[in-house]
C-alpha cells in the first residue's frame, strides 16, 4: 500500500490463513483507533487503574487522566467549559439521555402534574439509536412525535418544515449533524437559530423551552464541529467513528439542562453515575486532540481521495454509475454509488469483490440483507438505484493505491 498522508495506521487488513490484504473502505461504520490513541489507552492500563473517585494518589491520578480528556473534547468542540461533557458509554446512550432528560424536564415543568405529553420533531433519517426510541416512547404514549422527511431540492431536511411543526408542548428538535449513508450535512446552525426566535416568542406565555439536539456522530473528524457556532443544547460525540476507542459523550450546554437516566454514584456530577471508564477515556481524549490539531489535512486529504475515486470510477463504470448524491454540502469522506449494469443488488456486489470491505448502508442494518435503505429512498434516491447501492467511506490513510485496487474489484464483479 501507498504511503499515506496521515501516517497513523495502515489502511490494509490481513484475511486470516491466506494473508491477502483487503482495503477497507467502511470508515462510516467504525474507524480502527489511531496509534496514539491505542499508546495512550496502554499506557493508562498501567497507571490509571486507581477508582477516580477515591481521594489517594492512584484515584488521584485518574481523575487527572480523566479531567485531560474533557479538556480535549472541550477544545474539540471548541465548548467554553469542560464542565459540559458528559462521558458514556457510546453514541446510543448519548442519545437516548437526551431524549429521556427532556421528557423529565418537560414534566417539571408542569411539576408532574399534567396530562398532556411532551412533543418532539426529529427526521425520518435519523440513526436508530434516535429513532427507535422515539418511536418506542411514542408507542407508550411517553411523547408525541413528529418526523420531517428531506427536502428534495435542499438535500436535507427544511428547517422551515420543522418550524411550522413546532407546538406548544415541543420540547426537543433533534437531527443529526451529517447523515452517515449520503453524507449530506444538515442545516444545524440554521435550525437553532429558528428555534432560538421561537424560544423567546415564548417568554411570558409558557416557561417550556424547545432545545436542540444533534447527533455528530458523522460530523467530528470530517468537518469543523463548534459547539458555540451551531448553537445548539446537546450534541453527541462517538469516538469510534474518529479513530478513538468505543465510548463516546454527550456535550450540554448548561449542566441544569441534563437529566440524568441512570441512578448511582455522583461520578460525572451524578448525571451519568457509574465508575468511569477511565482508560477509555483517557484514549477519547486523545482522539479529540488529534482531530483538534489535523482536522484540516484529514478534511484535504478526503477532498483529494474523494475526487480520484469518483475519477477512477467514471472511467471503469461511465454511465453504468449513479452518484447518489444529494444538492447539498456532504461529507467529503462519503461517496453512495450504485453500479448499475447489470441487476445485482449493493450486498451481492461486495459479497463478490475479492479486496473490498464496505458496506451498503448503516452498519446496524446490515443483518437485514436484502433490505433497501430506507434513508436513501427518504433522500429521493429511486427503489432501482437504492437496492444498488454501496457505501463508500474514505479514512484517514485511504490511498490511490487502495483506490485503484478497489475500482479494479468493482470493475472485476461485472466482466
Ligand atoms: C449517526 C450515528 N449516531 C449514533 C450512532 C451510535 O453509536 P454507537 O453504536 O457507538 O452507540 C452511530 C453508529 O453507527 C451513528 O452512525
Amino acid at each position: 500500500m501507498v504511503s499515506n498522508v496521515c501516517n497513523e495506521q495502515p489502511n490494509s487488513l490481513q484475511n486470516g490463513n491466506d494473508m491477502q490484504a483487503k482495503v477497507y473502505m467502511d470508515y462510516n461504520a467504525t474507524t480502527p483507533l489511531a496509534p496514539t490513541v491505542a499508546k495512550e489507552i496502554q499506557q493508562s492500563l498501567f497507571t490509571a487503574w486507581g477508582n477516580p473517585s477515591s481521594s489517594h494518589s492512584a484515584g488521584v491520578q485518574a481523575k487527572l487522566i480523566i479531567s485531560k480528556a474533557r479538556e480535549n473534547l472541550r477544545k474539540m468542540l471548541n465548548s467554553l467549559s469542560s464542565n459540559e461533557i458528559f462521558f458514556m458509554s457510546g453514541g446510543t446512550e448519548a442519545n437516548n439521555h437526551v431524549i429521556h432528560s427532556t421528557i423529565k424536564y418537560f414534566k417539571e415543568c408542569f411539576n408532574e402534574n399534567t396530562d398532556r405529553k411532551p412533543h418532539v420533531i426529529s427526521s425520518v433519517i435519523e440513526h436508530d439509536s434516535i429513532i427507535k426510541p422515539l418511536l418506542q416512547l411514542e408507542k407508550e404514549g411517553c411523547l408525541d412525535l413528529t418526523l420531517v422527511g428531506v427536502c428534495k431540492h435542499l438535500g436535507h431536511v427544511d428547517p422551515d418544515e420543522i418550524f411550522s411543526n413546532v407546538q406548544d408542548n415541543t420540547v426537543l428538535v433533534t437531527i443529526m449533524m451529517a447523515h452517515n449513508e449520503t453524507g449530506a450535512i444538515q442545516p444545524i446552525k440554521e435550525i437553532s437559530s429558528g428555534i432560538k426566535k421561537i424560544n423567546e416568542q415564548r417568554v411570558g406565555k409558557s416557561n417550556l423551552s424547545v432545545f436542540v439536539h444533534t447527533d455528530a456522530a458523522q460530523a467530528i473528524g470530517k468537518i469543523k464541529v463548534d459547539v458555540q457556532e451551531l448553537g445548539v443544547d446537546y450534541l453527541t460525540v462517538v469516538g469510534h467513528k474518529f479513530y478513538g476507542p468505543k465510548i463516546g459523550a454527550l456535550w450540554v450546554h448548561s449542566l441544569c439542562l441534563l437529566n440524568p437516566m441512570l441512578y448511582g454514584g455522583g461520578q460525572e456530577k451524578g448525571k451519568r453515575p457509574g465508575t468511569e471508564n477511565v482508560c477509555m477515556i483517557a484514549g477519547l481524549g486523545e482522539a479529540a486532540r488529534l482531530v483538534s490539531e489535523n482536522l484540516n489535512v484529514y478534511e484535504a486529504h478526503f477532498k483529494k481521495m474523494k475526487g480520484y475515486l469518483k475519477f477512477q470510477l467514471d472511467k471503469a463504470f461511465s454511465s453504468c454509475i449513479s452518484y447518489n448524491e444529494m444538492p447539498c454540502a456532504t461529507l467529503s469522506n462519503t461517496l453512495n454509488i450504485s453500479i448499475t449494469s447489470y441487476s445485482l443488488n449493493g450486498r451481492e456486489v461486495l459479497n463478490r469483490c475479492k479486496f473490498l470491505l464496505a458496506s451498503v448502508g448503516a452498519a446496524c442494518h446490515s443483518e437485514n440483507g436484502e433490505s433497501v435503505s430506507a434513508s436513501l429512498l427518504a433522500h429521493g434516491i429511486t427503489e432501482e438505484i437504492a437496492k444498488r447501492a454501496i457505501r463508500l467511506s474514505l479514512g484517514r490513510d485511504t490511498s490511490e493505491n487502495d483506490i485503484d485496487i478497489i475500482v479494479s474489484d468493482l470493475r472485476s464483479v461485472f466482466v
